[in-house]
Formats: structure tokens, C-alpha cells, sequence
């Protein structure tokens, strides 16, 4: 399941001949470069200031996607460290109480729109009928995605999540197991049947029908699966639907993934 992506594949697109705000440079699997969020009179001060007062993250974030983004042409390269999702950080920086450093700095861990700006596609996805309840303001992408830490970063889709699994686990105990008879697929990430940013399909899966199995349990010997054949079977509903494999995540009390 793990992609090979190019590592950032990166394009300028020019959509005015000139100007900041018509520039905006795409990646391999679809980031938007854009300018910076704007904070009214800041100017960016670039990431070695940042870095005088938060070290720790300064550090780690060295290691991420993020701080990798090159962009080359008319846009300032100040703008693409802390500065692409926090927005220019002068008046931050000069501020004198807390209170007047949060008001002045963007924090994209409060709303999406500051990780919006470039990704595009992911806004689409979760536009779609069933997703995570972001746009309704009950999660935000630092549920998920830790934009500072490269630790569990996936080869290949680069996701920097503490392991897909654990991120989802702490929220969906139930899913995560451990089970008696575990099913192999979970152990591959649960992405492998979920599309989790959205999908049109009910839960969030990647395919609505026997499909989502089929992609790894249609052998030669189809419509056999397992010693069984289930060619009287596939057609009722999904593998998952009434007294068939309706535990998909793993189950307790039986080896074929049954409740
Ligand atoms: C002179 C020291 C200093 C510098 C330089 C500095 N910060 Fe801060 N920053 C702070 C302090 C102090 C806080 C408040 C910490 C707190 O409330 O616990 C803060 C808080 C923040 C917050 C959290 C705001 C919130 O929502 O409460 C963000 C985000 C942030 N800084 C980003 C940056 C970025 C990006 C830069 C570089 C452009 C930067 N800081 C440079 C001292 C600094
Ligand atoms: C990809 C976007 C992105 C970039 C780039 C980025 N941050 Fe953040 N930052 C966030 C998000 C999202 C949050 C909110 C985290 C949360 O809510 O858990 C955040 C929160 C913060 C905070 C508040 C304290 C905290 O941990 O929640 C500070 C301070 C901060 N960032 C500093 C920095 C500095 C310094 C850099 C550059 C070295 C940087 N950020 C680069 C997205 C980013
Ligand atoms: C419920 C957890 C969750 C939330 C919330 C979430 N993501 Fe993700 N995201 C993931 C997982 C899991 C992957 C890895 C998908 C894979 O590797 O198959 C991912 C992958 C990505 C990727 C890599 C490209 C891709 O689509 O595979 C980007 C970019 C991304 N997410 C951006 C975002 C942004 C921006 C937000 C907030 C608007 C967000 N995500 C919210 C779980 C989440
Ligand atoms: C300045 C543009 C920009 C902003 C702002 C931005 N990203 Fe990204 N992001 C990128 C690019 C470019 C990539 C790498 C290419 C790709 O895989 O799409 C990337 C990759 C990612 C990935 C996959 C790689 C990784 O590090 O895990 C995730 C997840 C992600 N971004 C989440 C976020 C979140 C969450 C925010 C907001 C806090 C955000 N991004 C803000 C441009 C941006
Ligand atoms: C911060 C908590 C949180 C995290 C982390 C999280 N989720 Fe969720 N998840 C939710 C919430 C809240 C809902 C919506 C529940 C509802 O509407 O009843 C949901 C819904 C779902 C649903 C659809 C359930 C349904 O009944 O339609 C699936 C599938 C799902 N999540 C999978 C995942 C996966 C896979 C991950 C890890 C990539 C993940 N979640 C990470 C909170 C979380
Ligand atoms: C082999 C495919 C597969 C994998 C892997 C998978 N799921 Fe699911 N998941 C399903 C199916 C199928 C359903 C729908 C079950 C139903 O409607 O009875 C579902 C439903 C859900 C639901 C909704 C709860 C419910 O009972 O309706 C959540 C939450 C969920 N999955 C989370 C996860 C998490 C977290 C992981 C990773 C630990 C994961 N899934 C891995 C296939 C999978
Ligand atoms: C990513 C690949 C993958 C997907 C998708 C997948 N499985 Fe599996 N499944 C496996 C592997 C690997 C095993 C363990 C080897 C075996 O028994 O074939 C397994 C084992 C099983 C078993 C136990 C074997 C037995 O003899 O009964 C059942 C039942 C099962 N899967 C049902 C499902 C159902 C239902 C779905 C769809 C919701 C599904 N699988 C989706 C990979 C997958």
C-alpha cells in the first residue's frame, strides 16, 4: 500500500505574470505552494529567529516534510519555514506579554485554513458526505498530523503520524484491538480500507461493497476464499453485512473475523 512518491516533485505555476499572489508552486501529489497567512503590518523575520525562543521545536521541525519545501522564483524563501503556516512574525516577536504573542502569530492548530492554503485536496476530501467532523470544528488536523515532528513519518506517503495505527487508536479503542484472531489487514495500517480525511462511501471506507476485500482475497481459485466458495455469497451485501465476517477489525471469538 505504500506509495513511492517522488520526493517533492516541485512545479511553479505562474498564474499572473506578476506578483507574489499569483505564484504558487504544486507538489507530486497535489500541495498548492501559496504565500504565508496574512497578519496585518508583520513582516517575516525567517526561521533562525523563531528558533531563539522555540528551540525544541525549531529542532525537530529541521527534520520534516515541511521544512524541506523549496521554492525557487519570485517568492521570498523566508516565508516557506515557521512562517508558511504561522504567518510573518515581526510584531510576534516584538510583543512584550503572552497575550499580545498570541494575538499576533497564526495558529493553524485552532483552524485548518492555514494548511487549507495548500492542500487543496484534502479540503476537497473532507467536503465529501462522510468524514472526520473537522469543518464542523470538532477536530482539527493536529489530531492526526504533527506538523513539528518527524517522528513515525511512513516511508512513502511521508505522513508524519506517531504510526497510523496508534494515531487512530487513541480515539477508536475498538478498532485497534489487540484481538485473539487478529486480521492481517489491520496490521497494514487502517488506511488500507479507509479513505479518513472523507469518502463518499459510509464510513469513510475506500470501496462500498465486497470490493474492499477483494483487492486481497481474490485468488486464482475465486470464488473460493479461504477452503470455502463463496460464490453464493458475495452477492446478499458486502463481506461484512449479517452473519458473515462482521467483525472486519478482528474478532475474539473466531478466526474468520466473525463477532
Ligand atoms: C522573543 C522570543 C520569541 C520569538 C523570537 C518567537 N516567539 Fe513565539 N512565542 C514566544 C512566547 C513567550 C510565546 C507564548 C508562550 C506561552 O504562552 O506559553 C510564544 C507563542 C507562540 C505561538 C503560540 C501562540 C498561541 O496560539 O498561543 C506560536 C504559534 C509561536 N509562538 C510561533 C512563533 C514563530 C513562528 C516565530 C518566528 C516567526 C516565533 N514564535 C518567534 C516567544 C517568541
Ligand atoms: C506545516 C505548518 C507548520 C509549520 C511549518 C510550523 N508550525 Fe508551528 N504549529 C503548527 C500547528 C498546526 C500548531 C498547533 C499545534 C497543536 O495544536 O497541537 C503549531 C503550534 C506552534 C506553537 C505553539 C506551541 C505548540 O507546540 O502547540 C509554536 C511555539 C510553534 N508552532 C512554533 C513553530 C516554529 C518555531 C516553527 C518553525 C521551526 C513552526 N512552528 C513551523 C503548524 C506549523
Ligand atoms: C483522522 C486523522 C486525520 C486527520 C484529522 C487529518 N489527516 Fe491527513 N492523513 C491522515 C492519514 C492516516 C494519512 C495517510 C494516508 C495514507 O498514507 O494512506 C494522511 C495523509 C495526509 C497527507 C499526505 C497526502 C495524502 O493525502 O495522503 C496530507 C497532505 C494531509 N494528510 C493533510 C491533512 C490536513 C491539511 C488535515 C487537516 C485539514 C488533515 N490531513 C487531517 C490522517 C488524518
Ligand atoms: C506553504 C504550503 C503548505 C502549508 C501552509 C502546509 N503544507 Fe503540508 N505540505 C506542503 C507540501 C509542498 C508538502 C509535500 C508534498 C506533498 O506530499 O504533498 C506537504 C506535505 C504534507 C503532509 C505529508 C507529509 C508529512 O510531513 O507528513 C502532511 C501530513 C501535511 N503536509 C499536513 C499539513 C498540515 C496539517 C498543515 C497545516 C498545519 C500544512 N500541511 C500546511 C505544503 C504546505
Ligand atoms: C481525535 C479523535 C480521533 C482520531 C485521532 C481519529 N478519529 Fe476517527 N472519528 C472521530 C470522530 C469524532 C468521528 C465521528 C464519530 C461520529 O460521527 O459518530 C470519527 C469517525 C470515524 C469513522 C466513521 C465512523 C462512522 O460510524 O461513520 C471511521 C471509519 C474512523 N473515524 C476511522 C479513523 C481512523 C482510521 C483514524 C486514524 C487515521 C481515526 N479515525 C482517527 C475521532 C477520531
Ligand atoms: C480490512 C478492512 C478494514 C481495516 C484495515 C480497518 N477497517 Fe475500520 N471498518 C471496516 C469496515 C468494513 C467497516 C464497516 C463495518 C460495518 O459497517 O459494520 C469499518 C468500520 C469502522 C468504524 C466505524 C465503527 C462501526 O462499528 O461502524 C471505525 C471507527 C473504524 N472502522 C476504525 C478503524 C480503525 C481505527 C482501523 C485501524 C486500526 C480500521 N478501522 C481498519 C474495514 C476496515
Ligand atoms: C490489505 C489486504 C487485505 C484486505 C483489504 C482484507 N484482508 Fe482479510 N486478510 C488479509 C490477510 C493477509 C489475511 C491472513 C492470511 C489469510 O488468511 O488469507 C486475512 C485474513 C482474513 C480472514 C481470516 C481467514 C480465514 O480463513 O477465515 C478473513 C475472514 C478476512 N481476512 C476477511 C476480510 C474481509 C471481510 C475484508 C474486507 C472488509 C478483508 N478481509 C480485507 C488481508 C486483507
Amino acid at each position: 500500500m505504500i506509495k513511492n512518491k517522488t520526493w517533492f516533485w516541485l512545479m511553479a505555476i505562474c498564474v499572473f505574470p506578476l506578483g507574489v499572489a499569483g505564484c504558487m508552486t504544486m507538489s507530486g501529489s497535489g500541495a498548492v505552494i501559496v504565500p504565508a497567512p496574512k497578519i496585518a503590518g508583520a513582516e517575516f523575520v525567517g526561521m533562525d529567529t523563531c528558533a531563539a525562543c522555540h528551540e525544541k521545536i525549531s529542532k525537530d521541525f529541521a527534520r520534516t516534510t515541511h521544512s524541506r519545501i523549496v521554492v525557487s522564483g519570485d517568492m521570498d524563501v523566508k516565508e516557506q519555514g515557521c512562517e508558511a503556516c504561522h504567518g510573518a512574525g515581526s510584531l510576534h516577536v516584538n510583543a512584550q506579554t503572552n497575550e499580545e504573542k498570541a494575538k499576533t502569530i497564526v495558529n493553524p492548530g485552532k483552524a485548518p485554513e492555514a494548511c487549507y492554503q495548500c492542500h487543496l485536496k484534502q479540503k476537497a476530501e473532507f467536503g465529501l458526505q462522510y468524514h472526520h467532523p473537522l469543518p464542523e470544528g470538532k477536530m482539527t488536523c493536529t489530531d492526526c498530523h504533527d506538523p513539528h515532528s518527524p517522528e513515525g513519518v511512513r516511508p512513502g506517503s511521508l505522513t508524519s503520524l506517531g504510526g497510523i495505527d496508534s494515531a487512530c487508536a487513541k480515539c477508536h479503542k475498538d478498532q485497534a484491538g489487540p484481538f485473539v484472531y487478529e486480521h492481517e489487514a489491520v496490521r497494514e495500517g487502517c488506511t488500507v480500507c479507509h479513505n479518513v480525511h472523507g469518502s463518499i462511501n459510509e464510513k469513510m471506507l475506500k470501496q462500498r461493497d465486497a470490493h474492499l476485500c477483494l483487492r486481497c482475497h481474490y485468488q486464482s481459485t475465486y470464488p473460493s476464499i479461504g477452503d470455502t466458495s463463496h460464490s453464493s455469497r458475495i452477492f446478499p451485501g458486502p463481506c461484512w453485512s449479517g452473519g458473515c465476517h462482521t467483525a472486519p477489525h478482528g474478532s475474539n471469538y473466531n478466526e474468520h473475523e466473525r463477532l
